[in-house]
């Protein structure tokens, strides 16, 4: 199959992954309400087409946090990205650099941040405060060391929701040998895998906190550790202690309501994303581009506000950036692509998207991404 849409990616990376890594991308937590919502809510969105307005010349470029950008579109940081692609997360970022995006970060990534700083361009860094704060602290000084320009502070996890797909493909919960059996049939069933990934994407370790994780810093050993480790009592006073030790941007990611926008801006954040994580974190809460509108009124002046969630298409990048967004992330999209075809496969999509915002400007009306406001929907339709 020749992939064009999101998709078709999708579709490849099924066939591709084995079992248990695809079905922890694509899953939400328990009902998947806020994961179908943040894709529907987007589509029932209507752009307002506007004809005859000398559109020969576009430019989709933008700044954000001191830095140029070919479009307002990023790639959100998705842990374990080095398990659906050989080296995932450098393979995800040579593929931002060359499309001229920003690439995030997980602090759960396979790859460590040196690694895909040597690769090319230093990523934004994500991170997750855990209840270690030396490790932390350390962790921030690498990204640091590392060049990272940016950092996103994750904050919608202080415990992983629960996500039932994960439990039902043995990816947690399953112990014993019939499990391990099981695991060994899904990796052998996926020959593609077991060679791109299994052999030659070694060392399956977290990368930039494998020193942090008992037993042996595997994928299997990770998520265990993560419900321990990640800290709960955090606050909005702990941007203060991060200040202490980044003077780079912080943004604040996972953030849904207002009333937690205002917060950042007095932490002195410099952004927000607007964000469910996805829907995998509290499921029945509502989408991200719902809540854009109102933070973007609420703080937009003040610091800003990028959204991740449901953005499929650049036709989707536009009706978030109309909405308010500087601009948006994706998560899924590029884990799929990345999954299907490797830095040439994400490199492809990143194209298409940037393809489809340039109709979805052309035939709106909007020659440059500093235009693009609230009448570009069509609020009756
Ligand atoms: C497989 C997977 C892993 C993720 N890991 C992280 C992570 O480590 N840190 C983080 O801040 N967000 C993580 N996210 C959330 C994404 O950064 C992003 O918020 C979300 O995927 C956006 O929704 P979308 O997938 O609909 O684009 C993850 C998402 C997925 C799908």
């Amino acid at each position: 199959m020749r992939a064009v849409s999101v998709s078709d990616y999708r579709e490849i990376a099924r066939r591709k992954l084995p079992k248990i890594f695809f079905e922890y991308i694509d899953g939400g937590s328990y009902a998947e309400a806020t994961l179908g919502r943040n894709v529907a809510d987007i589509e029932a969105i209507a752009l307002r087409q506007l004809v005859m307005r000398d559109m020969s010349v576009l430019d989709m470029s933008t700044t954000s946090l001191g830095q140029s950008f070919s479009m307002p579109l990023g790639i959100s940081p998705v842990g374990m990205s080095g398990m659906y692609g050989r080296r995932g997360e450098v393979q995800g970022a040579r593929a931002a650099a060359k499309a001229g995006i920003p690439f995030s970060l997980s602090t759960v990534g396979v790859c460590p941040v040196e690694e895909v700083a040597a690769a090319g361009v230093p990523p934004w860094f994500q991170l997750y405060i855990l209840k270690d704060r030396g490790y932390t602290r350390a962790l921030i000084e690498r990204a640091k060391a590392a060049g990272s320009p940016v950092l996103f502070l994750t904050v919608d996890l202080p415990m992983p929701g629960a996500r039932y797909r994960d439990v039902r493909s043995g990816f947690t919960g399953a112990t014993g040998l019939g499990a391990a059996i099981e695991r060994a049939w899904d990796g052998i069933s996926h020959p593609a895998w077991m060679w791109d990934v299994w052999l030659h994407g070694r060392p399956h370790t977290m990368g930039s906190i494998a020193g942090a994780i008992e037993g042996r810093g595997s994928v299997s050993d990770v998520l265990t550790w993560i419900a321990k480790n990640f800290d709960r009592s955090v606050t909005w006073a702990d941007v203060d202690w991060v200040r202490q030790v980044w003077d780079g941007p912080i943004v604040i990611k996972g953030v849904l309501d207002p009333e937690d926008a205002r917060q950042a801006v007095k932490a002195g954040a410099q952004g927000v994303v607007v964000s469910n994580h996805g829907g995998r974190q509290l499921d029945g809460v509502r989408s991200s581009i719902s809540a854009l509108p109102g933070i973007a009124d609420a703080v937009g002046g003040d610091l800003e506000v990028y959204m991740d969630g449901g953005v499929r298409s650049g036709l989707d990048v536009l009706k978030a950036v109309a909405l308010g967004a500087k601009a948006c992330f994706i998560g899924r999209p590029w884990a799929y692509a990345l999954a299907a075809g490797g830095e040439a496969a994400v490199a492809r999509m990143l194209e298409t998207f940037r393809a489809e915002l340039a109709v979805a400007m052309t035939l709106t009306g909007c020659s440059t991404i500093a235009q693009a406001g609230r009448s570009l929907l069509d609020t009756d339709a």
